[in-house]
């Protein structure tokens, strides 16, 4: 049986890997919403960001992770922010390049264990875990954050940058899940711009898809959006 979900208020529990269609497509932002909108529901949570590649200054000039912060703007559990941000990259571009300019050897093994320990030291309800560009970005010469979502063996939320061009990244994105094995939770639609062209009409096609591919999905358009979300 195919049932489409439209909800504005998902119901997540357990650990979610959050990836996209491509980088800069709004996953911090709509992690941060999650969040908060579970949070609300009374449930405990937090996200989780494993890898980050390009770090920002603090007032005391000290670097950290700006994604880790945003996407727990609204949690209720605090771990440490090495344990949000066990693996921080000074330089804002692939994980695999990035590591390589700071000497570091990444490994989905390793990148696992570390997002695993948090997992076992903090519990809560509900921890997302951010990836960092798409579903295939590298992180050494052979393995990609997809060998890290499979190892964690957590059900996948896909966020949908919507701008002309997105159905085929969409498409992309999903088949690849799809293949891995693991379960996409929830798609989430996100209108980068107010004046984004034919979003309700791209945003249609892909339901449609999605509803003859899988049996269950939950679907998120930005009206879960508030402006709070927008602003973190
Ligand atoms: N629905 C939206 N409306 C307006 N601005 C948005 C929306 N979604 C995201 N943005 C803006 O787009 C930019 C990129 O968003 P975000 O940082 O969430 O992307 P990302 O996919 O997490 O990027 P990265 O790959 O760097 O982790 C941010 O400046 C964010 O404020
Ligand atoms: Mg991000």
């Amino acid at each position: 049986m195919t049932t489409i979900l439209n909800t504005h208020q998902p119901a997540l529990s357990g650990h979610y890997f959050v990836t996209g269609t491509d980088t800069e497509i709004g996953k911090t932002t709509t992690t941060a919403n999650l969040v908060k909108a579970l949070a609300e529901q009374g449930n405990s949570v937090y996200a989780i960001k494993p890898v980050t590649a390009g770090l920002e200054s603090s007032d005391t000039g000290e670097p950290f992770s700006d994604d880790a912060k945003r996407i727990n703007s609204f949690a209720n559990v605090h771990p440490p922010i090495e344990a949000i941000a066990p693996i921080c990259l000074r330089t804002p571009c692939s994980p695999h390049i990035a590591a390589k300019i700071d000497g570091v050897n990444l490994t989905a093994e390793q990148i696992t264990a570390v997002t695993q320990q948090t997992l076992q030291d903090y519990p809560a309800d509900t921890v997302l875990i951010e990836g960092a560009g798409g579903w295939f970005t590298p992180i050494n010469r052979t393995q990609t954050l997809a060998d890290v979502a499979v190892a964690l063996n957590c059900p996948v939320i896909v966020v949908v940058g919507v701008k002309l061009g997105s159905l085929n990244h969409a498409m992309l994105t999903l088949q690849a899940v799809w293949q891995s094995g693991l379960e996409v939770a929830l798609v989430v639609f996100n209108k980068l711009a107010a004046d984004t062209p034919f979003f309700d009409e791209q945003v249609a096609w892909l339901c449609d898809y999605i509803s003859g591919e899988a049996s269950q999905y939950q679907l998120v358009t930005p009206q879960f959006m508030s402006q709070d979300f927008l602003r973190c």
